[in-house]
């Protein structure tokens, strides 16, 4: 199949190409805004495509049988309106407008990366984008796989490695909210794993996979881990959601704010999954988080790679 991977030179996406090339059943092209500052990769075609612009992406999905769709703004989570860097206008319209050029051209296999927690009736602004993005999906008459992951971490996350940073170089780590919030973070590599086996799996045609650990974990439990692994111990120091919005309210405006109302929501979020039908359909087991980050994290001082 010529599979189009949108999103291709992000963080997931990579690893979903990465995935696919193993494989060697598919012909790969990636969809980036700028295919001249694309790191090439070996039997890999780049095309350009932006999803605020449906020309572009009726040439990209042209002669494409199936399409993996990872998309996400710059600087996520912190929205951008000026520029257009918000869910509503590119999870929500810009997924819109990449299922209708696939329509258009005859794509016969849409997955989707969507969210954990997205169904009918949220009010927060990535839940109704997703939501929005899963109809459109949902109902283009193409086969369709929608992936709902948790928290994904990774050797070049935005998030875990944040986290890694503070444990390194200071001599408290800071932590968002109550730091009870659970989450079932899951490897970028099983997700890849997943995502690739969903472009060509029958069993999973038309169906919804949640992603995760199997057991939920407290964001302190998060914490104590990743310091396990880095060998390093430090105190946790919470701070409210509602104090940090204060700050936050006003450097949301900056250049590549590191911080936003919306995304200290974001990231205090408390969302479960089940990931049993996902294990079960793509005969895959989650990496639990402690062997997930030993993989790619070595204890401080002992030449660790991240
Ligand atoms: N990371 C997580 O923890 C997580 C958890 C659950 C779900 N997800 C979902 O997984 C998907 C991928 O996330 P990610 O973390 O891999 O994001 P990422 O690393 O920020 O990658 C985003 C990708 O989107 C592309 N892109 C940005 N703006 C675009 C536009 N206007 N038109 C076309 N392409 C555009 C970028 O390509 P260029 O810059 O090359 O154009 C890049 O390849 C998202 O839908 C996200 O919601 C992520």
């Amino acid at each position: 199949m010529r599979v189009l991977v949108a999103g291709g030179t992000g963080f997931i996406g990579r690893r979903v190409v990465d995935e696919l090339r193993k494989t060697g059943r598919h012909r790969l092209v990636v969809m980036t805004r700028d295919p001249a500052r694309s790191r090439p990769v070996e039997d890999v075609e780049y095309v350009r495509g932006d999803v605020s612009d449906a020309a572009s992406l009726e040439e990209a999905t042209r002669g494409i049988e199936a399409v993996v769709h990872c998309v996400q703004f710059p600087n996520h989570p912190v929205e951008s309106p000026s520029r257009g860097w918000t869910y509503e206008k590119v999870d929500g319209e810009g997924t819109e407008r990449m299922v209708a050029a696939c329509k258009e051209n005859g794509v016969r296999r849409f997955v989707y990366l969507s969210g954990a927690g997205v169904r009918p009736g949220r009010t927060e602004s990535w839940f109704k984008a997703k939501e929005r993005a899963e109809r459109a999906v949902m109902q283009s008459g193409m086969e369709y796989v929608i992936i709902r992951p948790s928290w994904i971490y990774g050797p070049d996350d935005r998030s875990m490695n944040k986290f890694v940073t503070f444990v390194k170089l200071l001599p408290v780590v800071p932590v968002i909210g109550s730091g009870q919030e659970q989450v079932q973070p899951v490897s970028v590599f099983d997700v890849a794993a997943v995502v690739a086996r969903a472009v060509d799996e029958p069993a999973a045609t038309n169906k919804v996979f949640e992603l995760g650990s199997r057991e939920p974990i407290s964001m302190d439990g998060i914490m104590q881990t990743l310091m396990k692994v880095l060998g390093k111990q430090r105190p946790l120091v919470h701070q409210p959601a509602w104090l940090v919005k204060i700050p936050a309210a006003l450097i949301q405006y900056l250049p590549n704010a590191p911080l936003s109302p919306g995304a200290v929501d974001f990231i205090t979020m408390d969302e479960r999954v089940d990931p049993s039908s996902a294990e079960h359909a793509f005969g895959v087991r989650f990496t639990p988080l402690e062997e997930g980050l030993r993989s790619y994290l070595r204890p401080v001082g002992a030449g660790s790679r991240s």
